[in-house]
């Protein structure tokens, strides 16, 4: 009863309330959230902190980036899920700061397009400054061992590297990501290895253009730490596997190499183990392997989970 007691009264105050509800749209900044609620910096870190007190929210720092989410897991998460499903779809005030949070994701996600849009051409130099491609992919074709009767899904498929490396084995593999530029080198890409079983469209991560349990495996290779809400994105792709289908998802280890925020729009300085455990649970799957490729100054992370025999991931 002190947990729904705590919960109920953090969110009895209009500012709280609009917080509670922004935050279980994404991860945020106080400043990112100052822009949407226009109210002064003090008393939207004092609203935030009762909400984290209270167990509705957690709150994690990144480097010089302070995140705020909707809390993921234990009780709490259960009775945050509740309130989220008694907020009026049609008040002015919740709906004006969607429209807000929506400019802030469009503002983001235009400054990586314009990255990606500048660095589509030497993109794959590029990824290999980061970390030692040939072991990463290496690794990947080991704990993802996929047959010739496979469909695949590469989400931010960018030049398209995962279906090249791929192509040879699957039936079919289809890739998406939201920058042109980027396709149109995949495109060429694909040409030139003679992957034709591969194809690549432009869609947004977070409304695959596909129907629900009709891939054998999905990849998500280095896209994560781009994304404002992580877990979504994985929880929607969950939904596109087959019953016993895999994902695999590389990206960094938690590093605090600022200058990839500055310099090549990263908005999160990689992710733990956990935090990958917890989402991969929220989305119904089985969290199978973790192998860590240390490099210097960054260790390439692998997870690798699959989706229930029985059935599909439920909705929500
Ligand atoms: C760092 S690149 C990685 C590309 C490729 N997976 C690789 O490892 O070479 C990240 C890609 O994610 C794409 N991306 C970022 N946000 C996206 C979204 N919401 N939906 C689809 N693609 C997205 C970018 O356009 C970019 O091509």
């Amino acid at each position: 009863m002190n947990a729904l007691l705590a919960a109920l009264r953090a969110v009895a105050e209009p500012t709280r309330l609009r917080l509670f509800a922004l935050c279980a749209g994404g991860e945020w900044t106080v400043s990112e959230l100052v822009g949407i609620l226009r109210q002064s910096q003090p008393r939207v870190s004092r609203h935030l902190k009762l909400l984290t007190d209270a167990g509705l929210l957690e709150r994690f720092g990144e480097g010089s980036w302070v995140f705020h989410r909707l809390i993921q897991e234990g009780a709490a998460a259960g009775i945050a899920r509740r309130l989220l499903t008694l907020l009026p779809e049609d008040d002015r005030a919740l709906a004006l700061d969607r429209e807000r949070l929506a400019e802030v994701k469009w503002q983001r996600s235009q400054a990586a397009a314009t990255y990606f849009a500048r660095n589509a051409e030497s993109w794959d130099r590029l990824r290999s400054l980061h970390a030692d491609d040939a072991k990463v992919e290496r690794t990947i074709k080991k704990l993802l061992p996929l047959r010739q009767t496979d469909e695949l899904l590469d989400l931010g498929t960018g030049t398209g590297r995962m279906l090249e490396i791929f192509a040879p084995d699957i039936h079919r593999g289809r890739g998406v990501d939201l920058s042109c530029e980027m396709l149109a080198v995949a495109r060429a890409n694909l040409e030139r290895t003679g992957a034709a079983n591969c194809t690549v469209r432009q869609a947004d991560i977070y409304q695959p253009p596909f129907r629900e349990n009709c891939f054998d495996a999905v990849t998500i290779h280095q896209v994560l730490h781009f994304l404002d809400d992580p877990g979504r994105a994985i929880a929607l792709a969950a939904r596109m596997l087959r019953p016993g289908g895999r994902m695999l998802i590389v990206d960094f280890a938690p590093h605090d190499i600022e200058e990839l925020r500055l310099e090549h729009e990263h908005r999160r300085l990689g992710f733990g183990d956990k935090e990958v455990a917890a989402w991969f649970a929220a989305a119904h799957l089985k969290h199978q392997r973790t192998v860590h490729l240390p490099g210097d100054p960054l260790t390439v992370s692998l997870w690798l989970a699959s989706a229930k025999a029985a059935g599909k991931a439920p909705k929500g």
